[in-house]
């Protein structure tokens, strides 16, 4: 059966205490209400956005990512809430999904108990130790009877620990004929959408519950939900991973944005951190080594590397404290203390301690380009633009500001002077005996 689906993303999401719109603060590198999208997007070609705080800024940002999204202002100052924000939406089909925008675990896979019922209202519920937050399910005679808010429940209600997941699918028909019955008669003046649950079985309309599971269906009020919510999409994104052949040594301790994706035989040391659209084939990332939209194939990298957007390292070695940006290296070793920005290397080479690509003269970024089997000693700076040729040996301690030719050797140095008893004179004692 088509089903149509509406995102609530209308709220102002206080309890975040944020400038920041709720449904834009992110959770594994992607905002919030991406993951709803996304998940609506496999099951609905008919998907409505409600907005009103911040509209614009929410639009746009969806809109970088997806095409085909109808976006709909909710009359917020005459119907607030929930059930404000469902009301006066044509949707094409005849079974309509609401999903809240501020869930961002929930997933197709865990849609499909919910898809699967036929009923006037499915909705979402599960147990929880501690319910606070969420609206509490009245169910009697395994009947569910009414939804109530948090503010509105009675001292009883707040001990029931079945909670509204806050996912439903209702038929178009039975939207049509509450939403015009909601009232604001409640602690918060808003109209409620799940108010329309005790109207439908005041009538007799068939209401199935199905229990899911927090991990899938968790709500993010606060900023500590929005942590308690990563930390669940972390363990889904790093479980899918090991799944597929990454090796991940203390995978707690490890942090792969959703977007990330391994190719072949990867491992991931304690303490990595994988950032953006980075894509990791046949590589090996030690300790502590933060990893930034790069693309780094059968490569070594850290510990405590940092790897940065628009980087494409290929057979290379990167060791520790070796910062990487937007550069290309091919068969390229850089073992320690170097800072690599806008450079283009190429096989064979080797990038001694403390090299510095000096890429930025305070208004403009330029490139080095480096060729095949240089030998870059120590303490070198490399003035950009400046090109060095294949076969090149750079002399420690060198300040290349000119290009260097195949075969050469640069050097540039202050020429050593030694001053004999220095030392003695300087500091007048513990001089030994002649
Ligand atoms: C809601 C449910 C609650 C449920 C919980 C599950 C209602 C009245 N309560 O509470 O029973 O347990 O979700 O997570 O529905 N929104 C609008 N327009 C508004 C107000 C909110 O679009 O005027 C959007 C918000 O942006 C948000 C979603 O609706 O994405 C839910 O709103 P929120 O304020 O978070 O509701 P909860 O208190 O979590
Ligand atoms: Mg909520």
């Amino acid at each position: 059966m088509s089903t149509s689906v509406i995102i609530l993303a209308a709220g102002q999401g206080t309890r975040m205490k944020s400038a920041l719109p709720k449904v834009l603060h992110k959770i594994s590198g992607l905002p919030m209400i991406h993951y709803s999208i996304k998940t609506a997007e496999s099951i609905s070609d008919d998907i409505t956005v409600v907005l009103f705080h911040q509209a614009e800024r929410i639009e746009k940002e969806i809109s970088k990512n997806f095409e085909n999204i109808k976006f709909k202002i909710q009359d917020h100052a005459n119907y607030p809430g929930t059930g404000g924000a469902v009301m006066g939406i044509e949707t094409l089909h005849d079974r309509v999904l609401v999903l809240n925008g501020d869930m961002p675990l929930v997933t197709p896979e865990s849609l499909e108990p919910l898809l699967s019922q036929e009923g006037d209202i499915v909705m979402s519920v599960f147990d929880l130790p501690d319910p606070s937050g969420y609206g509490r399910v009245v169910v009697e005679n395994s009947e569910v009877q009414a939804i109530v808010e948090e503010k509105d429940c009675t001292r009883e209600q707040k001990e029931i620990k079945t909670v509204n997941a806050g996912v439903y699918i209702f038929k178009k028909e039975v939207l049509d004929r509450y939403l015009p019955k909601l009232s604001n008669e409640n602690a918060q003046a808003e109209y409620y959408l799940t108010d329309i649950i005790e109207m439908a079985r005041e009538d007799g309309l068939h209401i199935i519950p199905v229990w899911v599971e927090e991990k899938a269906f968790k709500g993010v009020n606060s900023r500590y939900d929005l942590a308690h919510a990563e930390e669940m999409m972390q363990k889904r994104i790093r479980e899918r991973w090991m799944r597929s052949g990454v090796t991940m040594h203390l995978p707690s301790t490890i942090y792969i944005d959703s977007r990330a994706v391994f190719h072949g035989e990867c491992t991931l040391e304690n303490g990595v951190t994988i950032h953006g659209e980075s894509i990791i084939s046949d590589s090996y990332i030690k300790s502590h080594t933060v990893v930034e939209d790069a693309d780094i194939k059968n490569s070594s990298c850290g510990p405590m590397a940092r790897i940065r957007p628009g980087t494409i390292l290929e057979d290379s070695q990167i060791g520790n404290f070796v910062e990487v940006k937007k550069s290309r290296l091919k068969g390229v070793k850089a073992g320690h203390l170097s800072y690599l920005g806008d450079a283009r290397i190429d096989e064979g080479t080797n990038v001694g301690a403390g090299t510095i690509t000096c890429n930025y003269d305070g208004v403009r970024k330029y490139e080095t380009r480096i060729g095949k089997n240089v030998f870059i000693g120590s303490d070198t700076q490399l003035v950009a633009p400046v090109t060095i040729e294949d076969d090149v040996m750079i002399a420690a301690g060198t300040t290349v500001t000119k290009d260097v030719k195949k075969g050469s050797l640069a050097i540039s140095r202050t020429p050593q002077k030694i001053v004999e008893r220095f030392f003695y004179r300087f500091f007048g004692k513990g001089k030994p005996d002649a």
